[in-house]
C-alpha cells in the first residue's frame, strides 16, 4: 500500500473543537478551533460580501475552508454527486453522511446543512426532531430550509429552540414537481410580490441570512434592501450581500452550466485528460515505472 498523501493524513486529525484523545476527557489540552458563527454572518449585512460555496466531501472542504465564510452542504448533492434528476430523492441520511465529511475537512468556515425535501414540511415538531438529528450527528452549526408557505412558522419554532436557520427564497428546487422546471422566478408582478413577502417573513421569523435564488436584479435588490438579514445570491445578481455557487458548476465539472455561473476551472477536461493519459500508460506498460515500484531489500552479506 502506498504511503498516505499528506492531506489524507491531515484529515485524520480532529479539526473541530474535539478532545484529541479520542473522546475521553483528561488533563490533555483540547484542540479548539474558532469557527465562523451564525451571528458573525448575520453581522455582515451591508458589509464585506459573504463568500459561500456548496461542498460535499472532506478533501474539498479542506481546500475551500481558508477562502469561504460558509460551506453549504446543499441538497444539490443529489444531482451533482449522486446523479439524481432533481433534489426530491435526497434523504436525511445522505445529508448527514456528506455533512460529517465536510465537518471533518473544514475547521474555520461555518458549515450549513440543507434539510432535504420531506424532512421539515409536515410540522414543526418533525422539523425540529430532524434538524436536531442533523446537528447532533454532523456537528454543523446551522440548517437551511426552502421557504415555502409553511416555512416562517417552522423557522420561528427552530430558532426559538436553538437552531440557527438559513432561509431560501425565489427559485425553490424542491418544488420542481409543482413548478415543472428550474426557471427563474419573480418575472410577473404577483410572483415578485409573493417572493418579496416570503423573504420578509423568513427574515422576520429569525433566519440569520437568506439565500435568494434565480431572480432578476431588481427583485434581489428590493429583497436585500427590505430585510435586515444578509442575502446570499445564486443567479440573483450582485445586489445581494454575498454569493453562493454550486461548486461543481464553478469548477467546470459539467459540459453545461446556467447563465449565472462563472467557471473558475475546467475539471471535466482535466479529469478526462488525466484518465485518458493513465489508460494509455497502462495499456502501453509505461505505468508503473521503476520509481513507482517497491523492490525487496537486497540480502545483507554476513
Ligand atoms: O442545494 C444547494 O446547493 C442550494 C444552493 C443552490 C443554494 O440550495
Amino acid at each position: 500500500m502506498s504511503p498516505a498523501p499528506r492531506s489524507t493524513r491531515a484529515l485524520r486529525v480532529p479539526m473541530c473543537a474535539a478532545p484529541v484523545n479520542g473522546g475521553r476527557m483528561s488533563s490533555q489540552k483540547l484542540e479548539t478551533v474558532k469557527r465562523i458563527t451564525a451571528p458573525d454572518i448575520r453581522a455582515r449585512k451591508g458589509g464585506e460580501p459573504i463568500v459561500c460555496l456548496t461542498c460535499y466531501d472532506a478533501p474539498t472542504a479542506e481546500i475551500m475552508d481558508p477562502h469561504c465564510d460558509v460551506l453549504l452542504v446543499g441538497d444539490s448533492l443529489g444531482m451533482v454527486v449522486h446523479g439524481l434528476p432533481n433534489t426530491v430523492g435526497v434523504t436525511l441520511e445522505m445529508m448527514i453522511l456528506h455533512g460529517q465529511a465536510v465537518m471533518r475537512g473544514a475547521k474555520r468556515a461555518m458549515v450549513v446543512i440543507d434539510m432535504p425535501f420531506g424532512s421539515y414540511e409536515a410540522g414543526v415538531e418533525t422539523a425540529y426532531a430532524n434538524c436536531v438529528r442533523v446537528m447532533k450527528e454532523t456537528g454543523a452549526q446551522a440548517v437551511k430550509l426552502e421557504s415555502g408557505p409553511t416555512a416562517p412558522d417552522t423557522i420561528r419554532y427552530l430558532v426559538q429552540r436553538g437552531i440557527p436557520v438559513m432561509g431560501h427564497v425565489g427559485l425553490l428546487p424542491q418544488s420542481i414537481n409543482i413548478d415543472g422546471s428550474f426557471r427563474a422566478k419573480g418575472r410577473d408582478e404577483a410572483e415578485r410580490a409573493r417572493i418579496l413577502q416570503s423573504a420578509r417573513d423568513t427574515a422576520e421569523a429569525g433566519a440569520f441570512c437568506v439565500v435568494v435564488e434565480g431572480v432578476a436584479e431588481g427583485l434581489a435588490r428590493e429583497i436585500t434592501e427590505a430585510i435586515d438579514k444578509p442575502t446570499i445570491g445564486i443567479g440573483a445578481s450582485a445586489a445581494c450581500d454575498g454569493q453562493v455557487l454550486v461548486s461543481s458548476d464553478m469548477l467546470g465539472l459539467f459540459d453545461w452550466t446556467p447563465k449565472f455561473v462563472r467557471r473558475y476551472a475546467g475539471l471535466r477536461q482535466d479529469i478526462d485528460a488525466a484518465v485518458a493519459g493513465y489508460a494509455a500508460d497502462v495499456k502501453a506498460r509505461r505505468f508503473p515505472a521503476e520509481v513507482e515500484t517497491y523492490f525487496s531489500k537486497k540480502p545483507v552479506a554476513p
